[in-house]
């Protein structure tokens, strides 16, 4: 099949790169000259495992090219909307980047065309890009709601085996269309699941605002806990073993960020409000997150003692969103390092993959240094805050974590040994525990 990603941003580069791997012709289209120059040698911004060889493999072939031209791009059968859509101040998903590429399209389309929308958009919007492209053009234009649920760091893994495709489509030809682009995956007919288009609008936001809730539940549970002197690493086994409730995203710490969940739950939270629904469970959802970041801090300041705090320094273990990525977008991280930065004498920072996509955030501070590995500066630090759990921070070197000069580690996120550091001499404060 031949199809063009509109936007080569994350959710559009993966899935360009996924789909000519199987085995169809993709063009993937971005407004931004130097982002497509480096991928077309095969460079992607991006760190996602797995991607690199995808993307250099597929250009090779011949199969995948990257081009800034509407006029290539609107010769496919089928285009993918990937186009960012960042919240306003307001909440509501700011759609400008979308419209103006569908203007674009618009100009160049010369036929009757399917266009999938895998970006994630207000309720309503695929029934606007019909209505826009059909009323500016004088081609049919068959929209498809495609969401897309890869999660950032195993997005290849996700594509290759999804654990469901959702299509919101209004005829059996967008169905016989979506088939065909998803059947080199060979998945059993049960994975696919058929609804009306603002449904699959809705499941998106459904999806990622129940992951968000069950965030938001255990770090509610983990500040209770902290008061009934109970640890929340216990209760989230005694209750993540219940089939109906599941181990995964009950995780306590410091809570939620990336590009996806908070401006989600924004944008319902606007919804609702747009039409007068009760927001309380979102709202709460999103003020518990902001909780943990606060009560963090504070945990922080009282350890330290706020006097104490202009002539301490931090060593500061991970800054991306998330392990296994690069992206600091809504990284809890970066906050707390604004937070800190010009309170405190020193900040040293370590991430894996994240230190340079940090720079460009922090340049204001001078007193700020990135570090080369998670020990340099340890013995110049007076604490240690772990803010991201990279593998590589799961079983620390204790002589190192010794050289810190107040012996003190700030967990943010539950992911160290506490009873070995507490043996070594050094004491541990994390969230629920
Ligand atoms: C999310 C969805 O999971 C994915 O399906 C969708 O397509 C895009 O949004 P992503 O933003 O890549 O993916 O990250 P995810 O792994 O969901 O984590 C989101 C945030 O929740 C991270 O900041 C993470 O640290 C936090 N988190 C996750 C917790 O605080 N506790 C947990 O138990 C799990």
């Amino acid at each position: 099949m031949k199809i063009s990603i509109i936007g080569s941003g994350y959710v559009g580069l993966v899935s360009g790169a996924c789909f000519a791997d199987l085995g169809h012709s993709v063009v993937c289209l971005d407004k931004d000259k130097t982002k497509i120059k480096s991928l077309s040698q095969g460079k992607s911004s991006i760190y996602e495992p797995g991607l690199d060889e995808i993307l250099k493999r597929n250009i090779q072939s011949k199969r995948l090219s990257f081009t800034t031209s509407y006029k290539i791009a609107c010769q496919a059968d089928l285009l993918i909307l990937c186009i960012d859509t960042p919240a306003k101040k307001s909440g509501e998903p700011n759609l400008t980047n979308l419209k103006l590429s569908l203007k674009s399209i618009s100009a160049e389309l010369r036929k009757e065309i399917f266009i999938v929308t895998k970006s994630t958009v207000p309720i309503g919007t695929n029934e606007y890009i019909k209505n826009f492209i059909e009323n500016s053009t004088s081609f049919k234009a068959n929209i498809i709601s495609n969401p897309e649920f890869l999660k950032e760091g195993s997005a290849v893994q996700d594509f290759f085996y999804p654990s469901r495709i959702v299509i919101g489509c209004e005829s059996n030809a967008s169905r016989k269309a979506m088939k065909e682009l998803y059947a080199p995956l060979k998945l059993p007919n049960k994975k696919f699941i058929y609804m009306k288009v603002q449904s699959a609008e809705l499941t998106k936001y459904a999806s990622n605002s129940f992951l968000a809730t069950k965030i938001s539940f255990i770090n509610k549970i983990s500040q209770i806990a902290e008061y009934a002197n109970a640890d929340i690493h216990e209760i989230k086994r005694g209750i993540g073993s219940d089939s109906r409730i599941g181990n995964e995203f009950l995780n306590a710490g410091l809570g939620y960020g990336g590009s996806c969940f908070p401006k989600d739950i924004k944008a319902l939270i606007n919804f609702e409000k747009k039409f007068q629904i009760d927001h309380s469970l979102f709202s709460a959802v999103e003020a518990i997150n902001n909780q943990q970041f606060t009560l963090f801090y504070k945990k922080i300041i009282d350890a330290m003692g706020q006097k104490r705090l202009k002539h301490s320094s931090f060593m500061i273990w991970g800054i991306s969103f998330k392990p296994n990525t690069n992206d600091v977008r809504d990284s809890i991280a970066l906050r707390l390092i604004h937070r800190l930065a010009d309170q405190v004498k020193h900040l040293y920072l370590y991430d894996p993959e994240a230190l340079r996509e940090s720079f460009v955030h922090l340049n204001q501070y001078n007193n700020i240094t990135y570090c080369k590995n998670a020990y340099e500066h340890m013995q110049s630090s007076n604490a240690l805050i772990l803010c991201t759990e990279w593998l590589e921070f799961k079983n620390p070197e204790m002589n190192m974590l010794n050289r810190l000069k107040d012996k003190k580690i700030f967990d943010g996120r539950n992911f160290l040994d506490k009873e070995i550091i507490i043996k070594a001499g050094i004491q541990y404060f994390g969230l629920g525990r």
